[in-house]
């Protein structure tokens, strides 16, 4: 059967994160620090405007390009927060999670052998996608040292005439890094120079601490046009499994990627894109989340660097830590499969996210600080033996 399967399908590797999930599943006792979704209920006010909308039997398909009245919504929101001014009647769909926003992005730009430039260590999905798209995804590494953001220089080298596009996600996952208004500039200027398309994943946007700030590249000069800002509910809103997302850009974009939408989604969840009309009014639990998210932030980072031969650089947005065990003298696939067996803690290896990922971890903070510090004194005991045995040898 092996041979009817496609052969980019079959070249494709699983995503490094769902392989660990397996193994996570089928053990006991385990804390996972590997999640990558809120561990907080939906807001009430969301949940509600759910249940009204299935009562007032609104459960047919939607426009292609989502209820209009919430595609208002979002523009307010895209004015009012990020400085980003698109018609609600053509610039903006309503998609199935920003998982869908990303494939419809790339598939409407992308024409087989072109190349995509993403910022490794990034989220699983952008090279799978490229892939699948036909295109060569080409991976910009970051490094520790830098904070983590890309260097102008280090872009610049990879891009040639079949270069399309560029990925950014800021805050990103799984380094945590928020890229400045500065940062922004120079990819923009880059994206200018050769006449590049950025798709901008802004899903962790208002999760951010220690008074930064988010900024929308679309917003910045020139940029408008060739920028398709990618952003959703799930992990700001707490709604992963309500699989709403948007995506706005110019006109033609945003219409060819309506053009694949409605042979593929078709519509959007209606049920989930009435309930998002209350998400935008449900700031007091997204305040409250983010203080949360914050003060288990602080408690891991400082139990891990606490744990000697593991560093960890404050991260200042999402819900992830991205520590170094680059001193232990293992891989990062050796650790986190060793840490599950023998500690029951479950951390991502930092290999899954791209090559320059190998010697850190992922660790969520997206849940209670009990289970923080039970899993940071497993680590640390782990850790404690690792250093023990390697004297020995
Ligand atoms: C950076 C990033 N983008 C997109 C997604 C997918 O989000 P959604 O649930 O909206 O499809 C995730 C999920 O983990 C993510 O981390």
């Amino acid at each position: 059967m092996e041979d009817k399967i496609a052969t980019r399908v079959r070249e494709m590797r699983f995503s490094g994160i769902r392989k660990f999930f397996e193994l996570v599943q089928k053990a006991e006792d385990i804390i996972s620090l590997g999640v990558g979704e809120p561990d907080f209920p939906t807001p009430e006010p969301i949940k509600d405007a759910a249940i009204r909308a299935i009562e007032n039997d609104f459960t047919s398909y939607t426009s292609n390009y989502g209820i209009l009245e919430l595609r208002e919504i979002i523009a307010e929101k895209l004015k009012k927060e990020n400085s980003l001014n698109y018609d609600p009647e053509k610039e903006i769909i309503i998609t199935t999670g920003v998982s869908e926003a990303l494939d419809l992005a790339i598939r409407a730009i992308l024409n087989p052998g072109e190349d995509i430039l993403i910022f490794e260590p990034c989220y699983v999905s952008y090279r799978a996608n490229v892939f699948l798209s036909h295109g060569n995804p080409i991976p910009v590494p970051t490094y520790e040292e830098d904070g983590f953001k890309p260097i102008p220089e280090e872009i610049e080298k990879r891009v040639t005439k079949r270069t399309k596009a560029i990925i950014i996600c800021s805050p990103n996952n799984p380094t945590g890094t928020v890229l400045n208004k500065k940062d922004l500039e120079n990819i923009a200027d880059i994206a200018i120079e050769h006449d590049l398309i950025v798709i901008s994943d802004e899903i962790y946007e208002k999760l951010i601490y220690d008074g930064e700030k988010h900024h929308s590249i679309g917003s910045l000069n020139g940029m408008r046009d060739r920028v398709i800002t990618l952003n959703g509910f799930s992990k700001v809103f707490s709604m992963t499994g309500w699989r709403l997302g948007y995506a706005a850009s110019n006109e033609k974009i945003i219409e060819a990627m309506m053009k694949i939408h409605q042979y593929s989604m078709l519509c959007a969840p209606t049920i989930s894109q009435y309930a998002a009309l209350e998400a935008f009014k449900a700031e007091k639990y997204v305040k409250k989340m983010i203080e949360t998210y914050d003060m288990r932030r602080k408690l891991l980072v400082k139990g891990l660097n606490s744990i000697s031969g593991i560093t960890c650089v404050m991260p200042k947005g999402a819900f992830y830590a991205f520590p170094s065990i680059k001193n232990l003298g293992m891989s990062s696939e050796e650790f986190a499969t060793l840490l599950l067996k023998e500690a029951k803690v479950a951390v991502v290896p930092g290999s899954a996210f791209g090559e320059c990922g190998e010697g850190y971890i992922r660790c969520s903070y997206s849940v209670s600080r009990e289970d923080i510090s039970e899993a940071l004194a497993r680590i640390e005991n782990f850790v404690e033996k690792v250093i023990n045995n390697a004297r020995k040898i």
